[in-house]
């Protein structure tokens, strides 16, 4: 079958043998162009797009054998058919080796030729419904796994949501947590895409509290540095829990989300600029969260006493880089703060 958008490009340095086959392709209907070396071939298939090339092995200067590399490489949607001389099969078959489709001999049974062309053209076709199938399965799998990855972490906010709402001391810290990280996050300018880790990390940075023993942590009083201890094991744990649904980056902010700026957290391995800045970011929202909310053994703190003791955490707990975005967003939008820590 042909196919009349078809074009052909005849690459011959004898006229006589371009005309030939320019003939009799054009009489089955293919749209036909001519080339006598490797530059105006070159020069042709830049201009428009030929879906195949009739490339004769000897020419003078570059020849076919030297050219074809450089024909696949630059149009790999472009077949070519050698065509050579009966006595040197052996490099057409060299050539097919090295990504030639097909080839011909010398001298042409221009019935032969057809039939080389045409079904080169029809593997060409198939190959290219291939591509296109390959393409749009790939999306397809993408989009469901995209999919499957969203409703799977919905479902471990929703388990943080329910976690938390047990407790009227820690009812939606995470939602306010990931209020206050975004506006930091922003305001530090982070990239879309460093953002949007930044919102799943704190959505969920405290699945691991599912592993604390809810005596110890709703403990009313001082904790033992054993219990200490054992409820500071939920940044392990939940990086641990959403690792198979989140990349790298969002896994290293929910594990260091607890660790100081100064390196004195517990069983710290980073400390400064080499804690993840989403982490940092964490530890900010955190800690004015938890400073506001009330305790079993405390009542909240003012916002304006919480950012007072952020400042005085500048360098040693907290991120000084960071506190100051912070106290900036603060100083700037005064209500928003309160909107974000209203309880009701
Ligand atoms: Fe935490």
């Amino acid at each position: 079958m042909v196919n009349q958008q078809e074009r052909i490009l005849i690459v011959d340095d004898e006229a006589a043998i371009r005309k030939l086959l320019r003939r009799k392709l054009s009489g089955e209907g293919y749209q036909c162009e001519e080339a006598d070396s490797a530059e105006q071939t070159l020069d042709k298939l830049r201009s428009s797009p030929t879906e195949l090339v009739i490339l004769d092995i000897k020419m003078p200067g570059k020849s076919g054998i030297e050219l074809l590399p450089e024909v696949k490489a630059n149009y790999p949607h472009t077949t070519v058919i050698m065509a050579t001389a009966v006595t040197e099969t052996s490099i057409a078959i060299q050539c097919m080796n090295q990504g030639a489709d097909d080839y011909v001999c010398k001298p042409f049974n221009l019935d032969e030729v057809v039939v080389s062309v045409v079904r080169t053209l029809e593997k060409r076709r198939l190959q290219l419904k291939i591509e296109e199938c390959q393409q749009h399965l790939e999306e397809k799998v993408d989009q469901q796994t995209k999919e499957i990855r969203k409703l799977f972490l919905g479902a471990i906010e929703a388990l943080v949501s329910a976690l938390e709402a047990k407790d009227k001391y820690t009812a939606g810290h995470s939602r306010r947590v990931t209020d206050i990280a975004m506006a930091i996050g922003k305001e530090l300018r982070l990239s879309t895409d460093d953002k949007e880790d930044l919102r799943w990390a704190s959505l969920l940075h405290d699945v691991g509290k599912i592993a604390v023993n809810q005596l110890i942590q709703n403990k009313p009083g001082k904790l033992t540095p054993e219990e200490y201890e054992h409820i500071m094991i939920h940044a392990s744990v939940g990086a641990g829990i959403v690792k198979p649904v989140v990349n790298e980056k969002v896994v290293e902010m929910i594990e260091h989300h607890h660790d100081h700026y100064d390196g004195t957290g517990l069983h710290q391995v980073v400390a400064g600029e080499d804690i993840p800045i989403g982490a940092r970011i964490l530890a900010v929202a955190d800690a004015f969260d938890a400073m506001t909310s009330e305790r079993p053994y405390r009542k909240a703190m003012s916002v304006e006493a919480a950012c007072a003791e952020i400042e005085r955490c500048q360098g040693t707990q907290l991120d000084p880089a960071v506190a100051d975005a912070f106290l900036r967003i603060k100083n700037r939008e005064s209500k928003l703060l309160d909107v974000i820590t209203s309880r009701t």
